[in-house]
Formats: C-alpha cells, structure tokens, sequence
C-alpha cells in the first residue's frame, strides 16, 4: 500500500450510525501525501487522449482539478443542485446514506470530447454513474474513471461495470 494510503483515516458513524466515513483530509493537508495522491492517480491516464476532466462536488473537486493540471486538460465540475448558473443537465443518484442530485452545465463538454471522471471515493457507485449518464448526455465519450479510493464491500464497481461500455475503465 502506497504511503499516502495512510493518511486516510476511517471516522466511524460518520454522517450517521453504522456508516464508516473515509477523511481525505489528512491527506489532502500533507503536502508530499497530495502530491503523491494526485501523481497515482494521474499515472494510468498519461498519454491517453483527453479533452477535459470531469470532477464532482465536492471532495471530486480538490482531486479533479489537480488531475486536470497534472494530465494538461480543462476542468468541468459537476455540481450539487442548483450550483451552476447557466442551463444545466440534472441526474438524480441514490448515495448509501441519503440521495442527491448531479448537474452539469449543458453546454460545458462539446459532443465527441474525450472526458476523465475523477471523484474521491467509490462506494455504492450511485455518484459516478450519475456523472456518467450527464457527461453521456452531452454527446461526450467518457474514456474512464479515477478515483482515489473504493470501498470494495459496497460493489460501486458493479454498478459502473454494469453501465457503461467494457473499454471504459477505472483506476483507483
Ligand atoms: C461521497 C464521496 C463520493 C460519493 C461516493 O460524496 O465524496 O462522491 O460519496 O458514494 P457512492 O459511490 O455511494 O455514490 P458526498 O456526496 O457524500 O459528499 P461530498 O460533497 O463531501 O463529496
Ligand atoms: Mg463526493
């Protein structure tokens, strides 16, 4: 396990009884840790074609953007409800503890662009199969996923296996 990997600490009850919150926080304030983070993720994705990243609010935010800077491409972020301020796209998602919605703007990835999602965690897969379907909404050709942790027991692969295309890929 890479180093950095410790820096994740695991708060139990966290938002609610029986949930296990994963903290990037100590992660994300170590300067060597985020570097390193951002360097693994960013790794598998070196060399492919990409016109921009996809990154979701919010914690998809803090890697996303790094991701996109690393990797050389633009940055689209996919937001909560009624965040953006032009015309969007809405996805509703169900999240393991609660369900929410993802928005994009509709005019924010050109048909036929090449997008990387970035989020932080993988869990149920209910978020990066929303950001999914948005970015598929626009025409957009999702070339994969990367995020920076997956809780396994929670089968998010699953269900991103099971929604898109079998060359798409995910690294976490
Ligand atoms: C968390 C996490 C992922 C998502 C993973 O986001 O950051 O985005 O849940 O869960 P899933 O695979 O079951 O969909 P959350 O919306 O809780 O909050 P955030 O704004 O802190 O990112
Ligand atoms: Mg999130």
């Amino acid at each position: 396990m890479p180093d950095w990997q410790d820096l994740i600490r695991d708060i139990p009850d966290f938002p609610k009884p029986g949930v296990v919150f994963k903290d990037i926080t100590p992660l994300l304030a170590d300067a060597d840790g985020y570097a390193a983070a951002v360097d693994a993720m960013a790794a598998p994705w070196r060399g492919v074609a990409l016109d921009a990243v996809l990154g979701i609010e919010s914690r998809g935010f803090i890697l996303g953007a790094a991701l996109a800077r690393a990797l050389g491409t633009g940055f689209v972020p996919v937001r909560k409800p009624g965040k953006l301020p032009g015309r969007t796209l809405a996805q509703a998602y169900e999240l393991e503890y609660g369900s929410d919605r993802l928005e994009i703007h509709a005019d924010a990835v050109a048909p036929g662009a090449r997008v990387l999602l970035v989020d932080d965690v993988l869990a149920t897969g209910g978020t990066l199969c929303a950001a999914l379907a948005l970015a598929r909404q626009q025409g957009a050709t999702v070339v994969g996923a990367s995020v920076l942790l997956e809780i396994a027991t929670l089968q998010g692969r699953a269900q991103w296996d099971a929604s898109v295309a079998l060359e798409v890929g995910i690294t976490c």
